[in-house]
């Protein structure tokens, strides 16, 4: 962690992270507006996209689970500095958040962008977006609510849309990927690909009543 990552970790978790625990917890109560719709986002990384989210959408509430402490630091310092009533934080693995934290039906939007490839064959196992965590996803998720995935990795878009189309209990309504949602910022990294077309995939799933 950087000098200033550190500090904001010491000065700004107490305030701005919800920390773990093993027991569901009502993530609502985290926020000012309680009632506003609940959307989780499965590493963030340094967070530039979660901060600039949050700030484009007031009218809901997020939570941004991630290991990476520098990462972490960051986001705390933008929610500091932007005053982000909207964005809290839980720095732990986040399939054992939803497993253990979540109750079921609590969940209004999941965003999962860019998560960590695992390229090789042999770890392909170790990927978030298998069958199993699928099945989890559904119970966290209310009737109606969405799934937001974004992957630069062409065979992991696959098994994606793979995964998702055989899984019980989601619809997509756009049949196969879907064009990047506007209040998503593109990254450096996504304008850079462009040139090579379709190289960033969007996935986007409803759960089913
Ligand atoms: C490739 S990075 C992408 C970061 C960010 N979403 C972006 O678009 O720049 C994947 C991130 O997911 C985090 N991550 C992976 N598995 C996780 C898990 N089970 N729980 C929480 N964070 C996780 C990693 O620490 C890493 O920061």
């Amino acid at each position: 962690m950087s000098p200033a990552q550190r500090r904001n970790f010491e000065e700004l978790a107490p305030r701005y992270c919800v920390p773990f625990q093993q027991s569901e917890t009502d993530l609502r109560l985290a926020f000012p507006h309680y009632d506003r719709p609940l959307i989780i986002e499965i590493g963030f990384g340094m967070g530039e996209t979660t901060a600039a989210i949050a700030a484009a959408r007031p009218e809901s509430n997020f939570v941004g689970i991630e290991v990476y402490r520098p990462g972490v630091g960051k986001l705390l310092g933008r929610i500091h500095a932007d005053g982000l009533e909207n964005l809290r934080i839980i720095v732990h693995d986040a399939v054992e958040v939803l497993a253990t934290m979540v109750a079921d039906e609590q969940i209004d939007g999941v965003h999962v962008f860019f998560p960590d490839p695992w390229p090789k064959k042999r770890h392909y196992k170790r990927r978030l977006i298998q069958p199993g965590f699928v099945n989890l996803l559904r119970a966290k998720l209310r009737p109606g609510a969405y799934v937001y995935l974004v992957t630069d990795w062409q065979d992991y878009a696959a098994q994606m849309l793979e995964v998702f189309e055989t899984a019980a209990g989601f619809r997509n309504p756009y049949r196969g990927f879907c064009p990047r949602q506007p209040w998503r910022p593109e990254t450096s990294f996504e304008r850079k690909g462009r040139s090579q077309a379709h190289s960033i995939h969007n996935l986007w799933l409803e759960r089913t009543e």
